[in-house]
């Protein structure tokens, strides 16, 4: 990032924001962390007219997702970009499609490998790009959990709700114990339907893995109390909870949480209250609740960038949300006379997402144009079942 750009954006870079930036900024989730290949040198010149002559060779063969919060120079070559509720929709749109390729994270093309034909291949161009709050709920943990839950008389009572950010194992769980997946754009959506699968007095809702997704969509959006949620921690015998208080529960929150999101603090909303004045406030609801609370407004990215298109010229905007988008979006919009700041004074890019560079997205891409098939993501079929389950009751939430 130049420093045209951090001055557009009102944040300085800081040593941490380095370490996020370089490789292996968070081991646990950048698995396999080797290319398989001949990666190409991110210093070649032709790797545009690379990518654009591999996909074009590939023509309708390839169909290339983007996350928004992938770098510019991979969603230029995104033919949909979305949220992931979006994302997942539109994999399972294109049937015809032999190939996807998922600029994104490891759960993301997990779920579109799920939800895609058998014939049709997921490719995650870098391996490496997993995400730290997927892997912060293991099948393991969870069924340990069930087992308290068990053990405590109210298992009958709980209907999971897994964050689409989880692994296919978790996903499968979900569906296979009556539960749905929810995203951070219908988590609303999913817990009404939850809450309707028993009786509404004595159901609960098992919600994973982010704590924070569910304690902001209980309390802000359906008017529950902090007190209606526990924290179920995993690494706690009986995840640190009594059984009285998990019956006393209607939400019982899973302790796992986005480390990039969790980077905003309420100091940050006070800050930049006071440093723009007039600003709107928009975060992402994987932020804390005591910065949702703060916020004006709370959304998934794709609600972000759709708030931010309809504002009026003049407005000001401090964004609660990965750098990336939010670079690309203070771009997009300043000549519309947008004013959009980061909402944090240090940088802040999701490591793995930004793991998916040009150079593996051209390696990926003339691989697959060259016959070979690289990097695919496979769910195995008994756990795909489950986890389908999971996901269509999500595509079916009305
Ligand atoms: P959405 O794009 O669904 O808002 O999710 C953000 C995210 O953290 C994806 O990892
Ligand atoms: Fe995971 Fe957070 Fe990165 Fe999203 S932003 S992929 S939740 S670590």
């Amino acid at each position: 990032m130049t420093t045209a750009q951090t001055q557009d954006l009102d944040v300085q870079p800081s040593p941490l924001a380095l370490l996020l930036l370089g490789r292996e900024a968070d081991p646990k989730s950048e698995r396999g962390v080797e290319c398989p290949g001949d990666l190409p040198s991110p210093s070649d010149p032709d790797l545009v007219e690379r990518a654009r002559k591999a996909k074009e060779k590939l023509g309708d063969k390839v169909f290339v997702l983007g996350h928004h919060y992938q770098r510019d120079e991979v969603i230029q070559f995104a033919d949909v970009t979305g949220d992931s509720f979006k994302l997942a929709r539109d994999a399972a749109a294109r049937p015809e499609a032999e190939y996807i390729v998922f600029c994104g994270v490891h759960f993301m093309a997990e779920s579109a490998d799920i939800l895609t034909s058998d014939d049709q291949k997921v490719v995650l161009p870098d391996l490496a790009a997993g995400c730290s709050m997927a892997d912060m709920a293991t099948a393991e943990q969870v069924a340990e959990c069930w087992d308290v839950l068990t053990e405590a008389g109210i298992a009958e009572q709980v209907v999971p709700v897994s964050y689409m950010n989880s692994s296919a194992d978790i996903k499968a769980f979900t569906g296979k114990h009556g539960g749905t997946i929810c995203t951070s754009s219908n988590a609303k959506r999913a817990l009404d339907w939850a809450f309707e699968q028993g009786e509404p007095s004595t159901t609960k809702v098992l919600f994973l893995p982010d704590q924070h997704l569910g304690r902001n969509t209980a309390v802000r959006d359906m008017g529950m109390s902090l007190e209606d949620c526990v924290l179920y921690n995993p690494h706690k015998p009986n995840g640190g909870l009594t059984a009285e208080e998990l019956r006393a529960a209607k939400m019982i929150l899973w302790r796992g949480h986005c480390s990039v999101h969790g980077r905003f603090s309420l100091d940050s909303v006070n800050d930049v209250r006071e440093r723009v004045p007039g600003v709107n406030v928009l975060v992402h609801p994987e932020c804390r609740h005591e910065v949702v609370a703060a916020a004006d407004y709370v959304g998934s990215t794709e609600y972000i960038i759709k708030a931010l298109e309809a504002a009026p010229a003049g407005s000001k905007w401090a964004i609660g949300t990965e750098l990336n988008l939010v670079r690309r979006l203070a771009n997009r919009f300043a000549p519309e006379g947008k004013e959009i700041v980061f909402l944090d004074k240090t940088v802040c890019f999701c490591s793995t997402m930004n793991r998916i560079d040009l150079p593996h997205l051209v390696w990926a891409l003339e691989s697959l144009a060259e016959g070979n098939l690289v990097n695919r993501i496979e769910v195995d079929k008994e756990t795909e079942a489950f986890a389908k389950l999971a996901l269509e009751r999500m595509l079916a939430l009305p």
